[in-house]
């Protein structure tokens, strides 16, 4: 059965931004966190503590951090490939940190210069220093349902990763379509494959919509027992290691298809409709939601 309840968490600030070419000012970011905050969100994904010269956008998490409101109950999470990105982390008081993986070794190379069991290694101190400073540990895996330079991933691959990062004590696992590229029946091989291994409850579908085929996606995911699900404000987004990647499922479609089943999520649609058109426009990018854009053209 499809859950009552489903935990929209929003990675605009850090996956909708990441990939834009121009720095966004930091107060643009803090703001963006703030109105998403104000929505309802459980969860927000606000920065990364990464190599700013890997990820140059992302290079002021630890001032977005220190300047956001913190709503009360609401789970601010960073992205950290190492030590030295985890005790960023630690000191901006982030809620849950993201260790992130693939299930593809090429992609592992091309987004984090190491093969899959190097970054297993890599994690490891990570989810160690988590655990002793009692923050949350989420794994994020990438090409879950393809990859950009090997093409197709067996759900079998994905699974022995989600084997490896619970091994490490996470408490929440992304199943990631980075480039957008899976469609439903994949959907449902793929977390069949990780409920086998994995508490279901604890998966989480992290798509993108390159395709078009997320919201479908989410769907067969949704009936497949998951209950989390990742999007971004407007779809902002792109990824670097992935030419011609879109950004993530918009959260205004999401909400509208959720909310239009009688599934709650606790998050006011309206509030996130004005702030994506609101960060489209500071962007100068289209609003990539179609239930956004329909909604204000009323
Ligand atoms: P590296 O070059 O192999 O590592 O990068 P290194 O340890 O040799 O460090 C190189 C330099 O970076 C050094 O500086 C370090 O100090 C610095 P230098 O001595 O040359 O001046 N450095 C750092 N600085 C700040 N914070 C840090 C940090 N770590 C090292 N944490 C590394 C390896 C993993 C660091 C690098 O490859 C990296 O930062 N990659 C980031 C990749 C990234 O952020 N990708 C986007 C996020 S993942 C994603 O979007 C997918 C997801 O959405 C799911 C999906 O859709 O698939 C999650
Ligand atoms: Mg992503």
């Amino acid at each position: 059965a499809i859950a009552e309840r489903v935990k929209v968490v929003e990675v605009g600030p850090r996956d909708g931004l990441q990939n834009e070419k121009q720095f966004v000012p930091t107060e643009v970011k803090i703001e963006l966190i703030n109105r998403l905050s104000a929505a309802g969100f459980q969860n927000v994904e606000a920065a990364s503590f990464v190599s700013p010269k890997w990820v140059p956008q992302m290079a002021d998490g630890a001032d977005v951090m220190a300047a956001i409101e913190r709503r009360p109950g609401t789970i601010y999470s960073v992205l950290t490939p190492n030590l030295k990105g985890f005790e960023g982390a630690l000191a901006a008081g982030a809620d849950e940190v993201v260790i992130f993986g693939a299930a593809s070794e090429a992609f592992s190379q091309r987004n984090i210069n190491c093969s899959i069991a190097e970054s297993i290694e890599r994690f490891a101190p990570v989810a160690q220093a988590a655990k002793d400073a009692g923050l949350r540990l989420r794994a994020s895996i990438s090409c879950s349902l393809g990859c950009p330079y090997e093409g197709e991933i067996a759900p079998a691959a994905v699974a022995d990763v989600v084997k490896r990062m619970l091994a490490l004590g996470c408490h929440e696992i992304d199943i990631a379509d980075t480039i957008g590229v899976g469609t439903p029946r994949k959907v449902t091989a793929v977390m069949n494959a990780v409920s086998a291994v994995a508490d279901p409850a604890m998966l989480s579908a992290h798509f993108h919509d390159t395709y078009g085929m997320a919201l479908a996606n989410i769907l067969a995911a949704l009936e497949a027992g998951i209950a989390i699900v990742h999007s971004s404000a407007a779809g902002l987004g792109g990824c670097p290691y992935a030419k011609g990647a879109t950004g993530n499922v918009a959260t205004e479609d999401v909400l509208y298809m959720l909310h239009g089943m009688d599934i709650d999520t606790g998050i006011d649609l309206d509030q996130v409709i004005s702030t994506g058109q609101w960060i489209s426009d500071y962007l100068q990018r289209a609003n990539a939601s179609r239930a956004g854009k329909a909604i204000i053209t009323k």
